[in-house]
């Protein structure tokens, strides 16, 4: 099929089915452009929440679509590759951490956005990697437990003053940008300045001049005096940087640092589950009332 023939394809269904595509910044080029909203995984789910449609289709990992349906029950969140999970996601489970719980009686419970809606319905709070340090402080515990990144948890312990006990997860693709990579993009962009997201390990984050969430990598771009920055993240972000920034350079840090469950989504999965297919995300009632409660408390925040 010609690309117009599939853009006008896809129109044509989004009208009958009142659906919006949203996309995360790391998705493939092809798949940004045919979204109707790019951003974060909490931009996206507060905007499937928002925005006026019965269908959304949501190209991201299962985690997000969860928390969209969590703050859309109304709404049909289709997931266009049902395999697209999060294998950070999935190194904590309810039951593991009801088990954690216990043996930390009295500990408030803070967790990642990456995480299943059964595990944030145990949890007190949720939280983002550009709210992660302001949630923590907020509490007015002096130790809490936090799932399931050890090293976003490591990058809140070192910003505040409080004691963290930390699950012992990461992101893979994170977790292998070594430091040597980012002295090999200094080697090779000397002008560029090096932003990394607080999902890499802290030795990479120090030789990093900015820490930063995916939605802050976007805001920073349109803001930074900077030609050339070096990116210490998933390398499909560069894509939306270089296409909202013409005059500026964006290098991944690694080019290999690839998130294979979010690459799983691709036009024509987008455009099966406009036609039927793709797999609708829902969670029980209960759940998604408990998980809810950890998401407002965030957002109060
Ligand atoms: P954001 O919350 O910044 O969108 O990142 C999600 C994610 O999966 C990072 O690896
Ligand atoms: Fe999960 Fe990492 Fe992929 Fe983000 S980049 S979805 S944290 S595996």
């Amino acid at each position: 099929m010609r690309y117009e023939e599939l853009r006008e394809r896809l129109a044509r269904l989004k009208a009958a089915r009142r659906a919006v595509i949203l996309a995360h910044n790391y998705q493939a080029g092809p798949v940004q452009d045919i979204a109707d909203f790019v951003g974060d995984s909490l931009e996206l789910s507060r905007k499937a929440a928002a925005v006026e449609a019965e269908t959304i289709v949501f190209c991201g990992v299962h985690f997000m679509a969860e928390t969209a349906a969590i703050l859309a029950p109304s709404k049909t969140v289709l997931l266009p590759d049902a395999g697209a999970g999060c294998p950070m996601a999935d190194m904590i489970t309810a039951d593991e951490l009801r088990r954690w719980k216990e043996r930390h009686p009295g500990r408030k419970v803070v967790c990642y956005i990456n995480t299943s809606a059964e595990v944030k319905a145990e949890s007190d709070v949720c939280c983002t990697s550009a709210n992660a340090v302001r949630v923590v402080e907020s509490l007015p515990d002096e130790e809490v437990l936090f799932v399931p990144d050890k090293n976003l948890a490591a990058f809140v312990a070192r910003n505040s003053r409080k004691k963290i006990i930390a699950w012992d997860g990461y992101c893979y693709v994170h977790h292998h940008i070594y430091p040597a990579d980012v002295a090999a993009g200094r080697r090779e962009h000397p002008e560029a300045e090096v932003w990394a997201h607080p999902e890499c390990r802290p030795e990479v984050i120090d030789l990093a001049d900015k820490a930063l969430s995916t939605g802050q990598m976007i805001a920073e771009a349109r803001r930074t005096a900077r030609r050339e920055v070096v990116v210490a993240t998933e390398a499909g972000i560069t894509y939306r940087l270089k296409k909202e920034n013409p005059g500026k350079e964006f290098h991944p840090v690694k080019h290999t640092a690839l998130c294979a469950n979010m690459k799983k989504t691709t036009l024509p999965k987008v455009l099966a589950a406009l036609e039927g297919g793709g797999t609708r995300i829902t969670v029980p009632e209960d759940i998604r009332l408990r998980a809810l409660g950890a998401i407002e408390q965030m957002i109060r925040i």
